[in-house]
């Protein structure tokens, strides 16, 4: 199967050099006049092929009755014809040696049609084919100078990558990218996503020097573990911005356990991608004002930010932007009057905000901005511009374009907002078409500059390495095998705990007594205090038939509450089968945690931390990630829930044992990574004791996978 191309990724369907259009039509209302005229009048550089049985001529192009009759190679063919045809004009292509296939066509899975879909699919494969679809609007790619799409003829190349699994939006989203100034390396639409899908696609856009940011607009992920993965990729070497849609429940509702219900799928998606240092923009409008900004500055090298500004008002504004957008203000005022009061008024500030004053002109913005550009400490600018009758118009634009210029070659990151009349906005406009990153509002300017200084942090937090803990599979095996045999989906409370025991998850200490010299000896050797459970397969409410005895403090207590436990059960369930009682450390004080892994029907294997006990449904204090991950994104991911200072110790309390927590989330995650005939843990409680006193599972259900994965 010919899956890839000669360079290892799908560069050919991006930089094709001969395009055919199947359903090619001389009728301009046809979607399959649109795309060709699109690629006729877009400049492609390569060879296009009009297909249509009636032949003639289309746009002064030669028309081929089939794709057999293309002369030449044909790397891409667009399916225009209606869905009844499809599949013979995949044959028509497959017979070719078309390497891709961008089919526009609707009327597949999207209305139920899956079995035509997989049909078309699988007659590709066969052919060594691969299809991006169907269901689509096309490809554009600034590399190819290929529009082959039905959307508008105008596009700006430039920077942003755009990935839509949405049609409609995706070809509105090409128009709107024109009005905003936006430049587009592609935008490729993957409809239904019965082939090629977003990682398909992030493969060649990745490594693309012309690519500096991707945008992802999503709605569902199919192959989650895969997605996870080329977007960890992905976000290494570029910015990328996701907006997702479609906040469904299903993937939450097909899930058994407590973990599952909690875990609404957007939040799965949330959590994953914020973890694998994507940026969600909640809107189309924030996804845009930071493709813009990212794709032409660098990102910050240090936290330091200077706001220079001649307008204390805005200065202000801007500085509760810096807040909300997690953006950090250079703050030592002996290191800022050095810097700045050569280049400030007497009646200015050179605290940060540095006030020029509204007496400031381009020169006075060209001295402040080189000082700042000249500092390494200094790490990005924010400058602000009021308009005023002093300040020349005419020398704005200009002095806008010369500093960003040279900040750019300084690789420093700097942000203009430039409010005020007319003039100051057609400056605006002017300077966005030449890309140059500038806005009007203040807090549109710098959301993008807090979206750049998400990505370098998620950067700089990557270093930190993986050291997991290692489980021991074949042990785990060892006892879900005969559940398994037994058609048996769920384990025990003593299955589960041996589960927890041997893969290192630390459990309360557990002995099986059947005589009441043995439940002594067990107690003597725990340790009081211990607590004593009934050990039958007859009983199951062990509590109801008064087969539980607590904290149980010395030889007496252990004896009395063994006569007891046997007494109750046996009147309370007659006839029931009693093996002995079960003798175990009695838990006591420390924090409830809740803690689990699961495999998520979309991401893969996530795990998930929060306050646990018994109100964990009503506060849903969770948190998730995917796995795997490292000890820094544990961290991260527990610092997130709002009970995290209860880790740290309240009013007066010692802290807990966070270092326990952590190990104990990530063998949750190595038990569902590595053995995925288990599909749920979840302990609850946890208790998580004293700093460098450990943690136990005190309750731990876990659920098996229904097939095989
Ligand atoms: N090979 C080549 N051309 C063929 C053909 C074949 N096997 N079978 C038919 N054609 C020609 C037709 O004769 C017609 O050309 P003509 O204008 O010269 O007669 C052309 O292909 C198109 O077929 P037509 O029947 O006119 O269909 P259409 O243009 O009305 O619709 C689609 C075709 C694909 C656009 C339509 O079926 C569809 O799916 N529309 C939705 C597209 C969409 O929204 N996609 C998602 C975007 S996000």
């Amino acid at each position: 199967m010919n899956r890839k191309d000669e360079d290892g990724n799908i560069r050919r369907l991006f930089e094709p050099r001969s395009i055919a259009v199947v359903g090619a039509s001389a009728d301009p209302g046809k979607i399959g006049y649109k795309i060709l005229e699109n690629i006729h009048s877009g400049g492609y550089v390569g060879r296009i092929a009009p297909v249509n049985p009636r032949g003639g001529e289309i746009l002064g192009l030669p028309v081929h009755e089939n794709v057999e009759a293309v002369p030449g190679e044909v790397d891409v063919a667009v399916i225009t014809v209606p869905a009844k045809f499809v599949r013979a004009a995949v044959e028509d292509c497959g017979r070719k040696g078309v390497k891709y296939l961008l089919v526009i066509t609707s009327g597949f899975s999207e209305v139920g049609n899956l079995r035509g879909e997989r049909e078309v699919v699988s007659l590709a494969r066969e052919a060594g084919m691969r299809i991006v679809g169907p269901n689509m609007f096309g490809i554009y790619s600034a590399a190819a100078s290929l529009n082959a799409t039905f959307g508008p003829s105008t596009i700006r190349p430039g920077g942003v990558a755009i990935i839509s699994q949405s049609g409609a939006l995706g070809l509105a989203m090409i128009g709107k990218t024109y009005t905003e100034n936006i430049g587009l390396s592609a935008i490729c639409s993957v409809g239904n996503k019965a082939d090629v899908d977003e990682a398909d696609l992030l493969e060649y856009l990745v490594p693309q020097e012309e690519t500096k940011v991707i945008l992802i607009y999503i709605e569902g992920v199919r192959e989650g573990e895969r997605f996870i993965k080329a977007l960890r990729e992905a976000t290494a070497v570029k910015p990328v911005i996701v907006v997702k849609s479609g906040r469904s429940a299903r993937g939450a509702a097909a899930a058994a356990s407590h973990t599952g219900s909690l875990a609404g799928s957007d939040r799965v998606f949330d959590a994953v991608a914020r973890q694998c240092g994507a940026l969600r923009a909640e809107t189309v409008k924030d996804a845009f004002d930071w493709c813009r900004y990212v794709s032409v500055n660098p990102l910050p090298r240090g936290e330091e930010t200077v706001i220079i500004t001649n307008g204390g008002g805005m200065g202000v504004l801007a500085t509760d932007a810096c807040e909300k957008f997690g953006i950090h203000l250079y703050d030592d005022p002996e290191v800022l009057k050095n810097i700045f009061s050569p280049v400030t008024p007497e009646f200015g500030s050179t605290r940060n905000p540095v006030d020029l004053t509204g007496g400031a002109e381009a020169e006075d913005y060209d001295r402040a901005l080189d000082a700042a550009l000249a500092r390494d400490d200094v790490h990005s600018v924010i400058a602000l511009y009021c308009e005023t009758a002093v300040f020349d118009a005419g020398k704005l634009p200009g002095m806008v374009h010369e500093n960003y210029r040279k900040y750019r070659e300084r690789e420093k990151p700097v942000t203009f907002s430039l409010f005020g009349g007319e003039s100051t906005e057609a400056t605006v406009s002017r300077l966005s078409r030449e890309q140059v990153p500038v806005f009007g509002d203040v807090y549109e300017a710098i959301s993008p500059l807090g979206a750049a200084y998400a990505c370098r942090r998620y950067r700089e937090s990557r270093k930190e390495a993986f050291d997991v803990p290692a489980v021991d599979r074949e042990a785990l095996r060892g006892i879900i095998g005969p559940i398994r045999a037994e058609g048996r989906h769920f384990l025990l409370a003593g299955e589960a705990q041996k589960l927890m025991g041997i893969s290192g998850v630390p459990v309360p200490r557990t002995r099986l007594a059947s005589t009441l010299g043995e439940a002594v000896e067990a107690s003597r050797d725990i340790g009081y205090p211990v607590v004593m459970k009934v050990v039958s397969r007859d009983i199951v409410h062990k509590s109801d038939a008064g087969g539980v005895a607590l904290d149980l403090d010395n030889e007496k207590e252990v004896m009395d509450a063994y006569e007891a436990i046997l007494q109750n059960c046996r009147t309370r369930v007659p006839g029931a089968r009693i093996q002995g009682v079960e003798v175990a450390e009695m838990v006591k004080g420390g924090t409830e945690m809740i803690a689990g892994a699961k495999i998520d029907p979309s991401f893969g294997p996530i795990v998930m931390v929060g306050l646990g006990g018994i109100y964990v449904e009503v506060m849903k204090d969770v948190a998730f990630r995917s796995y795997p991950l490292d000890r820094g994104e544990v961290l991260s991911m527990i610092r997130e829930i709002r009970s995290y200072p209860l880790l740290l110790g309240v009013r007066g309390e010692s802290p807990k044992d966070i270092r326990t927590l952590v190990d104990t989330i990530l063998l949750l995650g190595e038990m569902v990574f590595q053995c995925r005939e288990v599909s749920d843990i979840e302990i609850n409680p946890l208790v998580v004791y004293d700093e460098g006193r450990g943690a136990r599972a005190v309750d731990v259900r876990v659920l098996l996978a229904k097939e095989e994965r």
